[in-house]
């Protein structure tokens, strides 16, 4: 069997470079992984969530029609556990902590189409529906198991697999458990899988995860437990009723649920295969091996596209709640709540500095002291400071109204090349090049202001010169920083005088040089990044 993976993909634009079902616009569906609920968010997730949101914006900004959808993994051990030591019902605790990841993308202004929470009826329905039909195909028999589980992870380990006996994530002991369960046949999808892969190499990004993917299948599947009896906290299987469903299971199904797979037929297609899941780099497994084996048992293509980025790290390690008593951490950044770091630095600043710190697809560190130094060089120092000068020398030197850009100017074939670059990176996941790729357009109107000092010189065609090409330079970052920073760049566009927002396009049109129409009030307004003490 054989499915295409540029299903539902329009043309694609000029200067996004080789046709990959990344670069493929027109219809964009980008997902999250669904949070586990047994605890608040943390910054690591929100990392994840914002790189999402701001992508999902960049399609949007384009023009393409997009459905974003992230939300809460509810089921399973790690909840049921969680719920008990706080002395609740795991329903009253996920209403709790789920209520939490929604306030804290509110906080982070994330822009998501739909919240799915897996206990919701609509998720139960789609997940009968479609576990029944890999059940009626013949993929799925019953049988005994055991072996040794992390609850964490809400996964089973070989015992080669654990440092000394406990999860190489976690560093946490996996348990012996025991179980009567129904398997999936994932042993028989080995073929399918690699002959997918091989026809679709874009399909896992980066290569070095595609790898990672391939050669676990190469080491030959085996069948996967896939229910639980020894908990009752799970979608129930509906042709067994002592047992749920194990939460892996039912979570990935989320991006079906959502979707409208099994009751909106038209709506399904419209958005299926032509999916984008971005995820972490610990959870492969589960996205690139057995979430596509089980759309193939259940007689629907593999996801198109699933984009793999790495982790946070605090002093090395992965910044991670299951960790939070770890003290060997030097900062405690696991009990810092995305919402605090939007109190003290502004939300666009925080979601500029998780998209341009650590590009997706590798680790990186992240510590106050890096939000502090890159707040200060690329907001403070270089837009802030450009957004200020410009506002300051048009209020003394052109009486408060904006000049006009030059047709001509010597800027404009950089900003051709910038806008082509910035398209380019965003829409193969890489929001750092892209934001590095605009930068260099402020870094230019900060150069040439430099070399020109407007401020020195009489009112004239010289200075009006000058100050409108900076100007445009400016609506022309509003606009392509926008996903990023979607509240300040759309204060800066109102300071310049321009009506509408950035984000209005159309994009092809609008970011093209020269559409700063000169003759509107420039206002200066307080400084939009105030330095933070190192
Ligand atoms: N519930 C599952 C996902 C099911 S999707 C069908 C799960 N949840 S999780 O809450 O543990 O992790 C969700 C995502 O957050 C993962 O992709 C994980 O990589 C990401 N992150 C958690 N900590 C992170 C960092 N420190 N850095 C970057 N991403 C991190 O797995």
């Amino acid at each position: 069997m054989r499915w295409r993976s540029e299903q539902n993909a329009a043309p694609l634009r000029e200067g996004q470079g080789e046709p990959t079902n990344l670069a493929a616009v027109g219809r964009f569906y980008i997902t999250t992984p669904i949070y586990y609920a047994n605890d608040v968010p943390h910054v690591g997730s929100a990392y994840c969530t914002v790189n999402a949101d701001a992508i999902a914006r960049f399609h949007r900004l384009m023009g393409d029609e997009v459905f974003s959808l992230t939300g809460t993994d509810e089921h399973g051990q790690k909840l049921a556990d969680a719920a008990t030591k706080n002395g609740v019902s795991p329903q009253a605790w996920v209403d709790q902590t789920s209520t939490a990841f929604k306030a804290a993308w509110s906080a982070l202004d994330v822009a998501n189409d739909d919240f799915i929470r897996t206990t919701e009826p609509r998720h139960r329905t789609t997940v009968q529906k479609f576990l029944g039909e890999i059940y009626d195909r013949g993929f799925i028999y019953k049988a005994p198991y055991s072996g040794l589980y992390c609850v964490s992870c809400e996964d089973y380990y070989t015992e080669d697999a654990l440092i000394d006996g406990k999860c190489p994530v976690h560093m946490k002991p996996a348990v012996s458990m025991s179980e009567d369960n129904y398997f999936f046949k994932l042993s028989a999808f080995e073929d399918q899988l690699l002959e997918w892969y091989e026809a679709n190499p874009t399909a896992i990004q980066p290569a070095t995860k595609r790898n990672e993917a391939l050669s676990f299948i190469k080491g030959g599947l085996k069948d996967i437990s896939i229910t639980r009896t020894s908990l009752s906290w799970g979608v129930p299987v509906p042709w067994d009723s002592d047992h749920v469903f194990y939460v892996w299971y039912d979570a990935l199904i989320n991006y079906l649920t959502a979707i409208g797979y099994g009751t909106d037929p038209e709506r399904f297609e419209q958005w299926w295969p032509s999916v984008h899941h971005l995820i972490g780099k610990e959870i492969i497994r589960f996205h690139c091996v057995w979430w596509p084996a089980m759309c193939m048992a259940a007689g629907i293509a593999p996801p198109a596209n699933i984009f793999v980025h790495g982790w946070l790290l605090v002093g090395g390690k992965k910044l991670s709640k299951s960790m939070a008593d770890d003290d060997s951490a030097p900062v405690k950044l696991t009990d810092i709540a995305p919402e605090q770091l939007t109190a003290e630095f502004g939300v666009d600043p925080i979601r500029y500095h998780l998209l341009r710190e650590v590009p997706l697809g590798g680790d990186g560190d992240f510590s106050i002291e890096g939000i502090i130094t890159r707040y200060n060089a690329d907001l403070a120092n270089n837009l802030g400071n450009l957004v200020a000068r410009v506002a300051t020398v048009v209020g003394s030197k052109c009486g408060g109204i904006g000049p006009r850009p030059m047709p001509d100017s010597p800027i404009a074939d950089l900003a051709a090349t910038v806008v082509a670059d910035t398209v380019a990176a965003w829409t193969r996941f890489q929001p750092n090049a892209g934001l590095e790729a605009t930068w260099r357009l402020i870094g230019a109107a900060n150069a040439a202001l430099e070399q020109a000092e407007p401020w020195k010189k009489d009112p004239g065609a010289a200075v009006d010169a000058v100050l409108g090409d900076a100007l445009e330079v400016l609506r022309l970052v509003c606009i392509l920083a926008s996903p990023a920073m979607p509240s300040v760049t759309a204060e800066i566009w109102r300071r310049l005088g321009l009506s509408g927002s950035p984000a209005d396009g159309p994009f092809d049109e609008v970011t093209t040089w020269g559409h700063y129409p000169g003759g509107v009030p420039v206002e200066k307004g307080d400084p939009l990044f105030p330095r933070k003490k190192a």
